[in-house]
């Protein structure tokens, strides 16, 4: 048996916690995870750390692993209040130099998504949109913006700017970006992008976005689908703007992951091969998020989502562009993107992308 789950098993019993049967169900890029039976009647899962991820070995940090888990135990709660049960209900975790867990609720084994008919990709989806909707529509308990972080009695978000002073940091972020896609040698229609893009901004200015605690990490393997029910685990909780996240959503989904499906870190889920249902659960998942509007105000806020989306297609240029700047891509840029050739071809994808986006506005 591996020697960090014998570990932890034994840290388990001298809490009086006694697993039954134990079996792997899982593993992540950084976790490895077990489910264990019929304990305290209930079912859990054990979420080790794994020493190396991304080829790395990685540095023990105990301040960073409790902002983490303290993350992902208030995006737990904030995640039940808003919608019953839809994450673990019991979540613990376990920090030591030479051994680290998590302990939580066990939410079913996730069905394979290429076994889904297009129907039922959309209705998981529209439970998916209106899900994060009640999520993001509770107001957080968690104080400032960004980034969050374990101050070793509460978690805060890391940037205590006014949101007036951050919404105009993030229009004018995008400003940027344009300004430095458009100095490149990057080849498109640069004309058409920087009118449609400047015109975009300069109606998101007037409509500041609601703060909410948004999920960063909403990858099908952090999302739980099981026979009819839905299960959010393993999320990366930040505070930030909760409209540009719901497109953020809909952007991995519709064209985010198939289009990454040729990087090592997801050549495994073969996303590009599911496009189809990925893009029906995005689909859904629009109609879900704006379920309780009229025709009119529905067809004004999916415009408003899509302006997001063509904001995130901007942002993942910029990243491909800057990455290709590097002298050195690291292993875990490699593992995560793609060698460079890859990220070349990708972003290329990511310009004609972004072109049509732009040629098609309204
Ligand atoms: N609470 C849970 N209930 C059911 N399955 C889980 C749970 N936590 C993790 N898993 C399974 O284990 C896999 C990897 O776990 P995860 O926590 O996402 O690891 P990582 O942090 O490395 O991404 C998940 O994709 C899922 O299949
Ligand atoms: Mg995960």
């Amino acid at each position: 048996m591996d020697i960090m789950l014998d570990q932890a098993l034994k840290k388990l019993r001298n809490e009086n916690i006694l697993p039954g049967q134990v079996t792997k169900i899982g593993e992540g890029a950084w976790h490895r995870v077990y489910k264990l039976e019929d304990l305290r009647d209930e079912e859990f899962v054990l979420r080790i750390k794994k020493k190396e991820a991304y080829g790395e070995v990685q540095d023990f940090d105990s301040d960073e692993l409790c902002s983490e888990y303290e993350s992902t135990r208030s995006y737990y709660q904030h995640a039940n209040e808003s919608c019953s049960n839809v994450c673990p209900s019991f979540f613990q975790y376990f920090i030591e130099e030479d051994l680290v867990f998590t302990l939580e609720t066990f939410m079913g084994i996730g069905q394979d998504l290429s076994l889904l008919t297009n129907k039922d990709a959309i209705s998981y989806g529209k439970r998916l949109g209106y899900f994060f909707k009640k999520i993001h529509n509770k107001s957080p308990v968690i104080k400032g913006f960004g980034n969050l972080y374990w101050n070793g009695e509460t978690l805060q978000g890391n940037n205590h700017q006014s949101i007036n002073e951050l919404w105009e940091e993030d229009n004018d972020h995008y400003i940027k970006i344009l300004y430095v896609l458009n100095h490149s040698k990057l080849d498109f229609n640069k004309e058409n992008v920087t009118e449609n893009v400047n015109d975009l901004i300069k109606c998101r200015r007037k409509q500041i976005q609601e703060v909410s605690l948004v999920n960063q990490d909403i990858t099908p393997e952090n999302i739980i689908l099981n026979t009819g029910k839905i299960s959010i685990i393993d999320p990366f909780p930040k505070l930030d703007f909760g409209l540009k996240y719901a497109a953020y959503f809909v952007f991995c989904y519709k064209f985010l992951l198939p289009s990454f499906s040729n990087a090592p870190r997801y050549i495994n889920n073969a996303y590009s091969e599911k496009s189809g249902i990925l893009n029906d659960i995005a689909e859904g998942y629009i109609k879900g998020y704006f379920h309780d509007m009229s025709l009119d105000e529905y067809t004004n806020q999916v415009k408003r989502l899509m302006d997001e989306y063509t904001l995130w297609m901007l942002q993942e240029a910029y990243e491909h562009y800057e990455v290709l700047h590097e002298e050195k891509l690291t292993n875990k840029i490699i593992q995560q993107m793609g060698p460079r050739e890859v990220i070349d071809e990708r972003l290329n994808l990511i310009i004609r992308e972004l072109e049509t986006l732009c040629s098609r506005r309204y």
